[in-house]
C-alpha cells in the first residue's frame, strides 16, 4: 500500500494507491489514513484540510473515505482520461 500527499500549505491533496488483494479488508488503508492525518496534526505550518479525487465507481474507496471521516464536496466532470466523473472529498483537520 502506498500513499502519497502534495502540500499546498493548509491543504494537502492525497491519494491512496492500493492494497494487495490477499490483505483487503483488514485495516490497512484505514491505519495509513489515521497516520496521515497525525503527520498533518505535526506540522508546524497547521493543515486544515486533505482533499482527494475518486473515481466515482470506486465503490470500496468512497466508502473507505466516508467512514474515516471525508466528506463529499462536489463532483469533477470527465475528470479521468477515460471519461468518467470523480467524487472530491475532504477531511477537515482542524
Ligand atoms: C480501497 C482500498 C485502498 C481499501 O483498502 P483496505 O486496506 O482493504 O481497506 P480497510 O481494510 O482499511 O477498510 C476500511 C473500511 O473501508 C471500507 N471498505 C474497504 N473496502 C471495501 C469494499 N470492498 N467494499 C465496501 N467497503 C469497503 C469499509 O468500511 C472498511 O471497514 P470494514 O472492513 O470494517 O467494513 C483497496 O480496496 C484497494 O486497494 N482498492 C484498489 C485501489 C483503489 O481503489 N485505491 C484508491 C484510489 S482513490
Amino acid at each position: 500500500m502506498k500513499w502519497w500527499a502534495t502540500s499546498t500549505s493548509s491543504s494537502p491533496s492525497t491519494a491512496l494507491r492500493c492494497v494487495a488483494n490477499e490483505y483487503r479488508r483488514n485495516g490497512i488503508a484505514k491505519a495509513l489514513i489515521e497516520k496521515m492525518v497525525e503527520v498533518c496534526k505535526k506540522q508546524a505550518e497547521p493543515v486544515e484540510n486533505i482533499t482527494l479525487e475518486v473515481r466515482e465507481s470506486n465503490e470500496a474507496a468512497i466508502e473507505l473515505y466516508k467512514k474515516n471521516g471525508f466528506k463529499t464536496i462536489t463532483k469533477k466532470k470527465l475528470y479521468y482520461s477515460d471519461g468518467e466523473d470523480a467524487i472530491y472529498m475532504v477531511r477537515c483537520i482542524l
